[in-house]
This record gives C-alpha cells, sequence and structure tokens, in this order.
C-alpha cells in the first residue's frame, strides 16, 4: 500500500508565530504543508496571499500543496509556480476550460488537482480524471477551518475510486475538513490518500503527538 500522507492546513496555525508553526511541521511526522489561498469571492472569507506563501516555503522543508478557493485561478498559476508551489489545486466549480487550467499548471511543472464542493458530483469530472494528479473532496463547505466534517464523503471517495480504477488514472484523493482522529481511519478504508487536518493539529496542545498519532491510525 502506499503510504498515506498527512497535511497540516496553515490556515489554523498562529500566524503571528508563523514561523514557529512552520518549523513544528518540519519536524513532525507530516508529510505534506496544506496552503490555503481564498479570496473573498470565491468563498466568504480572506486568508492570506502570496507574500506570507513566499515566506512559509523559505523556511518550510516538505511538500508544499496550494489549495485556490479563487475566481478565475488561471490568472495565477505561473506565480504559485514562481513562489514554490508543488501542487496547485483549483476549484472545479471556479474553472470554466478546466482541461485548458489543468494542463497550464502542469506546463509549469506542478502536480494539478482540482478541489470538488461539497455538492458537486463525482460524475463531472469523468472526462478529465487521467488529466488529475489529485482531487480535493472537500468534507466541509470551504471558506473556514473548524467546520463539522459532512458524513456523505465516504460516499463520494468510493464513487471517485471507482471512477480512478475504471480509467486506470494514477490520481489521488485528498480530504479536506474536519479531519480528526474520530474519522482518519475510516476515511483511508474508503479510499484517501491524503488527509488535510488544520485545527484538530493547530488547536492541540500536543501539536507533534497529534501529527504521530494521525500518521500512526493511517499507516
Ligand atoms: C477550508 C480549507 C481547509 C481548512 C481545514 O476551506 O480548505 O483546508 O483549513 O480546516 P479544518 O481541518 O479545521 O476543518
Ligand atoms: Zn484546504
Amino acid at each position: 500500500m502506499t503510504p498515506k500522507i498527512i497535511a497540516p492546513s496553515i490556515l489554523a496555525a498562529d500566524f503571528a508565530n508563523l514561523q514557529r508553526d512552520v518549523e513544528m511541521v518540519n519536524q513532525s511526522e507530516a508529510d505534506w504543508f496544506h496552503i490555503d489561498i481564498m479570496d473573498g469571492v470565491f468563498v466568504p472569507n480572506i486568508s492570506f496571499g502570496m507574500p506570507v506563501l513566499r515566506d512559509i516555503v523559505k523556511h518550510a522543508s516538505k511538500t508544499i500543496d496550494v489549495h485556490l478557493m479563487i475566481i478565475d485561478p488561471d490568472r495565477y498559476i505561473s506565480t504559485f509556480a514562481g513562489l514554490g508551489a508543488d501542487i496547485l489545486t483549483v476549484h472545479y466549480e471556479a474553472c470554466t476550460h478546466l482541461h485548458r487550467t489543468l494542463q497550464a499548471i502542469k506546463a509549469e511543472g506542478m502536480e494539478a488537482g482540482v478541489a470538488l464542493n461539497p455538492h458537486t458530483n463525482i460524475d463531472l469530472l469523468e472526462d478529465v480524471i487521467t488529466d488529475i494528479d489529485m482531487v480535493c473532496l472537500m468534507s466541509v463547505n470551504p471558506g473556514f477551518g473548524g467546520q463539522k466534517f459532512i458524513e456523505n464523503t465516504y460516499a463520494k471517495i468510493k464513487k471517485l475510486k471507482a471512477l480512478i480504477h475504471k480509467t486506470g488514472a494514477t490520481t489521488k484523493i485528498e480530504i479536506d475538513g474536519g479531519v480528526t482522529d474520530q474519522n482518519a481511519e475510516k476515511l483511508i478504508e474508503a479510499g484517501a490518500d491524503v488527509l488535510v487536518a488544520g485545527s484538530y493539529v493547530f488547536k492541540s496542545k500536543d501539536q507533534l503527538g497529534i501529527i504521530k498519532h494521525l500518521k500512526a491510525l493511517v499507516s
């Protein structure tokens, strides 16, 4: 079995102690940094932008997984490549020409991800799945950390896994929102490869211990 990936979401970090929190992830058993970029238009919240990402990348020693919650993401693909994103995920709902957007991300040397809101049907990816390196299934409505996990996510993972098998794609499945030790194992059993965890990691007093615990649950 390919190793499962834990990606702490920096959205829940202490922005006044960002370097400390980035170093914590470096030293932890986590695999990736998950970076949420929000524009206040596609989602009803604004997180942080390029200068903050640039400074995170300066200190981060693991894969940079950028989740764009912005309209018309094509405008910024080369900017995020230049900033050091390894994986760039755009929202299905924000792309008019998704196939073109995916090719543009790959042409910049990044892996291409597509995120689906909780209401968006897996079937919509059928004609483009073999072009996608990772599908991010939102298990909360995007925009905020600390929300309650949506149970229908398990059914969506299974449906997506079946589509990946049917088409021979090598797409990874990432789950984003409300991940804790209460659902981590079940998500992996259903077919997930990457678990994003924000509040569950950063609101803990023992962040390294929580990451170790999550990693052990999914290994
Ligand atoms: C939500 C973001 C998530 C968020 C997850 O829009 O995409 O990455 O940080 O936070 P938790 O783990 O607290 O639900
Ligand atoms: Zn995210």
